[in-house]
């Protein structure tokens, strides 16, 4: 099996019955070898630098109902809320000063929010803080609308692909939502000219390893220049709510195997990994991860955005949160930085 991930180090691809035969067999002493390549990697490409992102989670209505999510249309229980671009405007001027220079606007699919609207907000955030980077995270949207978020001043998009596995997609989904075009709109930003993030949960209902080995070659085709993973974790008013949450070693293993497979790829420990165990994030960092994404919604928002049970962070003012990972990161011997953070392939 050592072999297996020597050839991952080397050429960066696996056959399909590689890829299983890899996760199928990990035990704790692969596991070892295999984050220690991947540590080795990421040092490689990225020394010990940690990037962050401000989270500004401007909506929770959705017009989605997805079976794992909280905040899916069939959730009565959700209290919904909105930003306003004032309180969008106030996020980012509170996160430029405690050193963020990449702004992530996150929301379910509000109608509320037209292309237009959303226009206007990544242009003022722009003009104000034109050395930051606008990452979009507000799921699936036309050709039209990604184009022009881009040509308003968005540089990023995170759109998880979920499964890549279209039967899987479909456990997982209502009728009204198709892989295919999860699929495209991937596509979609990438050719009009977005730093582009896909991803998936660990451990969701249904995955099986040929599931996760179609994300891994999924992910290659695609090549994106993010990749956000994160263990399933069940939310007490879905139709999920008595399944079993996904762990944190297989996750920290598909992060490894992820480092390998794309060298220079932003790699989040994502809030989720450090929802299952309280030195999550830390822990996906010594995985070959090298972003976080720090809270920067208002704190009377935050309980509200909850996508899942037990989730972190919710209760702490940006600052403290921010402070809270510096710490992680140092007792790790990772430095959190001061900069875009870019992909290297962007210069
Ligand atoms: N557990 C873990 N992650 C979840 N997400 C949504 N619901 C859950 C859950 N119950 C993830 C999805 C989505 C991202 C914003 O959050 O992958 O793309
Ligand atoms: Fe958010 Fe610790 S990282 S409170």
């Amino acid at each position: 099996m050592k072999q297996l991930i020597d050839k991952l180090y080397e050429t960066n691809n696996l056959s399909p019955e590689e890829y299983k035969e890899l996760i199928d067999n990990r035990n704790p002493e692969l596991a070892e070898y295999l984050l220690e390549k991947a540590r080795a990697v990421r040092i490689e490409n990225y020394g010990h630098d940690v990037y962050i992102r401000g989270l500004i989670e401007f909506t929770n209505h959705c017009r989605n109902d997805c079976y794992y999510c909280g905040i899916r249309k069939s959730n009565q229980n959700a209290e919904r809320y909105r930003l306003t671009k004032e309180q969008i405007l106030e996020c980012c001027s509170a996160g430029y000063d405690l050193g963020f220079r990449t702004f992530v606007l996150q929301g379910g699919e509000d109608g509320y929010f037209t292309d237009d609207k959303i226009i206007d907000i990544i242009r003022s955030i722009k003009t104000s803080y034109p050395d930051c980077a606008v990452t979009l995270s507000m799921g699936e949207k036309s050709y039209e609308g990604y184009r022009a978020f881009f040509d308003a001043g968005a540089d990023r998009y995170l759109l998880r692909h979920e499964t890549a596995d279209a039967e899987h997609y479909r456990k997982l989904h209502p009728e009204s939502l198709s892989p295919d075009n999860r699929k495209q709109c991937l596509y979609n930003l990438k050719n009009i000219g977005y730093q582009v993030g896909c991803g998936f949960m660990v451990g969701s209902p249904f995955q099986t390893t040929e599931c996760l080995v179609q994300d891994l070659l999924f992910i290659k085709e695609l090549n994106p220049h993010m990749v956000g993973i994160g263990p399933f974790i069940p939310h007490h008013g879905t139709p999920f709510a008595n399944k079993k949450a996904g762990t944190l070693e297989l996750t920290l293993f598909l992060l490894g195997i992820i480092r390998l497979m794309l060298p220079d790829v932003l790699l989040p420990a994502t809030t989720a990994l450090g929802t299952i165990h309280p030195k999550g994030r830390e822990l996906g960092i010594l995985a070959g991860a090298n972003v976080v994404m720090p809270n920067l919604s208002p704190v009377n928002v935050r309980h509200k955005y909850l996508l899942y049970d037990n989730k972190i962070c919710t209760g702490d003012e940006a600052a403290e949160c921010l402070c809270c990972m510096r710490n992680r990161m140092e007792s790790v011997g990772y430095h959190v930085t001061v900069s875009r953070g870019d992909h290297k392939s962007i210069l």
